[in-house]
């Protein structure tokens, strides 16, 4: 649903039907369209199983934005369109928990696990026990307090006795219900007032996309979901944790503090029933040899799973017995850890080598000693930067711990150094010249990287190739690293719109290249003509520019045409192109040969034309800073307002701010306009100035 568009619902028949609605009708279309998104939402985000497409579910959204604008009055925070919004916050507040966040022991081979199912055994005098399986989530583990019906408070695990409250980034997950019908709770058996506990995390997908973006943006990585995760619940900014699309599962239900249903397993489908998500792989398990089993089915499938798990967790089912078996110190003893190998492994950087990347960055990469991690054979891990040798201190003959998570190409994490692995001594000096062209590598001052400013250099060439290919961009399946090689080394491909020039004939020359699959290529990039605007822009491979900014580029100005001749002062007016952006784009434009090329793309009939959005030019140029919560209007609200009228909402006051916009309760941001002198007004006067 990323791409949902947000075109306005037919407002002159909205507004026919508004004059003619009594007050009473007015609040009940409200509710009913309510519960029509929840349940969209439900069907979508927790059972992933949609009924409707993406532009009915947004025409649902905008005829309730539309009702709810005009009668502010109606707003209410469980509203589906109320799930980024409220007020700006320096910090996050300290709140207790109803009873202790504890953490589980762990075992890793079998013979502990069987250890754990004996001291059940013993301490309970029963040998007929069930277990719950369930998978270990890799995220970080949150509390959530609903009274009637409605989510109040998200909370952090903190030190197990006290967290932070995060309530308004937990309120963007789409996952997580805002309110639950009475009905959906009492036929699930839930009382209104109730706790769930469970896993908040970042799905793998997600999680590239976010490190894709930030490199784009020449941003720092962040290692692995997990710290993704961690970073995104506690950041400040409600509306950027609900772009990282993270997911929660609940796997715990407490009301008053206590554990509420006789069993896990009813637990567990009780929140199923309330409308959370509930991980459905889960096991009931009779005996030892079912848990086993389930453990040993994951490990070797957990590869295929759309987030990182790091084990398997097993607890007694029925609740009279955990309260048998209590506690120690800081974990339940009715419940266990199992955890997979770290996908980690020991070896040798044999060399370091270095790599061109599409802008000519220079990347570091260790040649490592064959080693197996995971299921799978590593041999190269990336070392980043220089810096980053720096911090480690590798040196080429070291043994270092190389880690690989899900997608995430292999790193090295750490020096090894004892009496088995003694240190190696070569240092690393990065090359004076390109390793593929030879062009003196430049560093600029201030920045991390070295990069080869050759244009024309054949690894660049290699690489936006292979990105204008990726699935994100072109998405032309099967033009991966061994096609895409061939084709530049042949000399078939030296731009991307050569791509379109390619014969079958070409293709049948390659290695490892048949009739059909020669034609599943061109049948590949035949389709992928068809794919709309932001794609091309985002394809051609402009300096900072990633998906995000692409398609908000195409929106802006609605053709490539409009995009070529834009002012770096014009780029500036698009939504999060700042200076060093505008720059960019302006300058790649400016190259003839990068001029000739979106010509020889029109020739090939891609589409270099969109859907401009309407936006007004009221408040062209102008840069706002919102803090506090408004009266009228939701923040998202208020932004797409802003930015329907041609401003720009920007997070921070810097002297470039032209407004702030202060509701109620504004906090260190008007301090900051009002060091810097900048203009501070309010809901009316920011009404007024709409029009
Ligand atoms: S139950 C008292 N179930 O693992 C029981 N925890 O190492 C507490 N985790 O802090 C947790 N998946 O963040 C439970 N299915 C699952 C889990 C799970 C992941 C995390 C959780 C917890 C940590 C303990």
């Amino acid at each position: 649903m990323d791409s949902r568009s947000h075109d306005l619902r037919d407002t002159h028949y909205y507004n026919l039907l508004l004059m003619a609605m009594a007050p009473k009708d007015v609040e009940k279309k409200i509710e009913s369209l309510r519960e029509k998104i929840r349940h969209h939402e439900y069907r979508y985000y927790v059972l992933d199983d949609p009924e409707i497409t993406d532009a009915a579910f947004d025409q649902l959204m905008n005829a309730l934005k539309k009702l709810e604008g005009e009668h502010p009055d109606l707003v209410t925070p469980d509203s589906p369109t109320q799930r980024v919004g409220g007020k700006p916050r320096e910090g996050f507040v300290k709140a207790p928990h109803s009873s202790p966040m504890l953490s589980l022991d762990n075992t890793y081979n079998e013979e502990d696990l069987r250890n754990w199912e004996r001291r059940v055994h013993e301490l309970s005098g029963r040998s007929d026990i069930e277990y719950v399986c369930e998978l270990k989530l890799d995220g970080m583990s949150l509390a959530l307090h609903y009274e009637d019906g409605k989510l109040l408070r998200g909370i952090t695990r903190g030190d197990g006795s006290i967290g932070e409250d995060v309530t308004l980034n937990v309120r963007t997950v789409r996952s997580i219900p805002l309110a639950i019908a009475k009905e959906k709770l009492k036929q699930a058996g839930i009382p209104a007032g109730f706790e769930v506990r469970g896993e908040m995390l970042m799905p793998i997908a997600a999680f590239r996309r976010m490190n894709e973006e930030r490199e784009q943006k020449e941003l720092s990585q962040f290692a692995n979901p997990r710290n993704a995760t961690a970073g995104t619940v506690r950041q400040l900014e409600p509306s950027v944790t609900a772009e990282r699309r993270l997911d929660y599962f609940g796997y715990m239900l407490l009301v008053n503090g206590q554990t509420y249903f006789d069993r896990h397993s009813k637990t567990l489908d009780a929140l199923e029933a309330a409308g959370f998500k509930v991980n459905t792989r889960r096991k009931l398990a009779e005996n030892f040899a079912q848990v086993w089993a389930f453990i040993e089915e994951w490990e070797e499938k957990r590869e295929s799973l759309p987030y990182e798990i790091d084990g398997i967790v097993i607890k007694v089912d029925r609740t009279a017995l955990q309260q048998e078996l209590g506690y120690t110190g800081k974990a339940p003893r009715w419940a266990i850890a199992y955890k997979y190998a770290a996908r980690a492994g020991i070896t040798r950087i044999e060399d370091i080598l270095v790599q061109v990347g599409r802008t000519g960055k220079l990347t570091p990469v260790a040649a490592l000693a064959p080693v197996p991690i995971g299921g799978t054979t590593v041999s190269r891990a990336t070392l980043h930067n220089l810096d980053e040798i720096e911090r480690l201190g590798v040196k080429i003959g070291d043994w270092v711990e190389v880690e690989r998570g899900g997608d995430v190409i292999p790193k090295v994490t750490r020096v090894v150094e004892d009496k088995a692995h003694p240190r190696g001594h070569k240092s690393f000096h990065m090359p004076e010249r390109c390793p593929e062209c030879g062009t003196k590598v430049v560093r600029t001052e201030g920045e991390v990287d070295y990069r080869c400013v050759n244009a024309n250099c054949p690894a660049k060439l290699r690489e936006t190739i292979l990105h204008f290919a990726s699935r994100h961009v072109m998405n032309i399946e099967g033009m991966g690293d061994a096609l895409v090689n061939q084709l530049t080394d042949r000399g078939l491909v030296k731009n991307v719109a050569d791509i379109y020039r390619i014969t079958k004939a070409d293709l049948l020359q390659l290695e490892r290249m048949g009739d059909k699959s020669a034609q599943n290529v061109l049948d590949e990039i035949e389709a992928s003509k068809k794919l709309p605007l932001e794609r091309v822009i985002f394809g051609l491979g402009i300096r900072f520019v990633g998906e995000r900014t692409a398609q908000f580029l195409a929106e802006h100005f609605g053709s490539i045409d409009a995009l070529m001749d834009a002012s770096p002062e014009e780029l500036q007016q698009v939504n999060e192109v700042g200076p060093r952006i505008a720059q960019s784009i302006a300058e790649f434009f400016q190259e003839p040969k990068n001029r000739d090329l979106v010509e020889q793309l029109r020739k090939f009939k891609l589409t270099l034309t969109g859907h401009k959005k309407q936006r007004g030019t009221k408040l062209a140029g102008k840069t706002f800073v919102l803090t506090g919560t408004l009266a009228g209007y939701s923040r998202d609200q208020a932004k797409k307002m802003i930015e329907d009228a041609g401003g720009r909402v920007a997070g921070s006051v810097s002297k470039k701010t032209d407004y702030v916009i202060a509701g109620s309760d504004a906090g260190s941001k008007l301090e900051k306009a009002r060091e810097l002198g900048v203009a501070v007004i309010g809901e009316k006067e920011m009404t007024e100035l709409l029009g």
